[in-house]
């Protein structure tokens, strides 16, 4: 029998987020209600806005399994990178030497997600078809500068489709010799009519890194808000007072 998810002393669940780069996700879900700790690879400490801990996501998880420390967080987020299979890095891309060799973290990462025992979410691009679109958000529903469609894996938990709605117009920049104006920027790459940094922060709503990668891999923090919500009202079910 699954065991009542405990509500920790400050009142709010936590929840571990794992690939955090500089926190885009991790915001919406802090504003939705979790208390967030972050795991990278990278040391983004300087701009990650929450606990941050420094290493290699799977190795990290598997330890808090191990030692037993998962039970101490309500559900987890894993962004894990999205080089292998992509459709930004497949195409052009993968003939200038990017997209082949990189090991796809998915499955592992998955894997150990699944040994939680906790509700958890996978987060990937268009493009990866080895994560299951339960729930596919653009930013066109929640009236952002970006479209950034990224689909989310749920594991252990379900939310209800939201619709998808009809985009106002094109993305601006240059696709296949042809300039196309319009009210969203693209948010990856240089050139080519994308975004700059100050577009990017203004587009996605995130305005703590300047960092063009960090910037470049991040999803809207109103994606995850919307993504935490669903996951505190599928907790509320089954949480007790700790
Ligand atoms: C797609 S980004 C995550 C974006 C983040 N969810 C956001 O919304 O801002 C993937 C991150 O995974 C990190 N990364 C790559 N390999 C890793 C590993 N083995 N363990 C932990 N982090 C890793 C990268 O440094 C990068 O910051």
């Amino acid at each position: 029998m699954t065991q009542p998810t405990p509500i920790p002393r400050d009142g709010r669940p936590r929840l571990l987020d794992l690939f955090c780069c500089a926190g885009g996700a991790a915001t919406g879900y802090q504003r939705a209600g979790f208390a967030v700790t972050g795991v990278d690879i990278v040391d983004r400490s300087a701009r990650y806005p929450f606990t941050f801990r420094q290493g290699d996501a799977l190795t990290v998880l598997a330890g808090l399994i191990a030692s037993g420390e998962i039970a101490a967080y309500s559900a987890i987020h894993a962004s894990p990178p999205c080089q292998d299979k992509c459709a930004l890095t497949v195409g052009t891309n993968q003939a200038m030497g990017w997209g082949g060799d990189h090991v796809d973290l998915v499955a592992p990462t998955r894997e150990l997600l699944e040994a939680t025992g906790l509700p958890y979410v996978i987060e990937q691009p268009d493009g990866k078809a080895d994560v299951r679109k339960d729930i596919t958000l653009c930013g066109e529903m929640f009236g952002l500068g970006v479209l950034r469609h990224r689909n989310f894996e749920l594991g252990r938990w379900t939310a209800a489709k939201p619709r998808h709605v009809k985009h106002r117009g094109y993305v601006r920049g240059w696709r296949h010799g042809v300039y196309r104006d319009g009210p969203y920027v693209a948010a990856y790459g240089k050139g080519g009519g994308k975004a700059t940094v100050p577009e990017m922060q203004q587009a996605m709503g995130i305005h703590w890194t300047d960092v063009h990668e960090e910037l470049t891999e991040a999803i809207p923090p109103a994606f995850s808000q919307w993504l935490g919500r669903a996951l505190l009202d599928h907790l509320d079910a089954g949480q007790v007072a700790a």
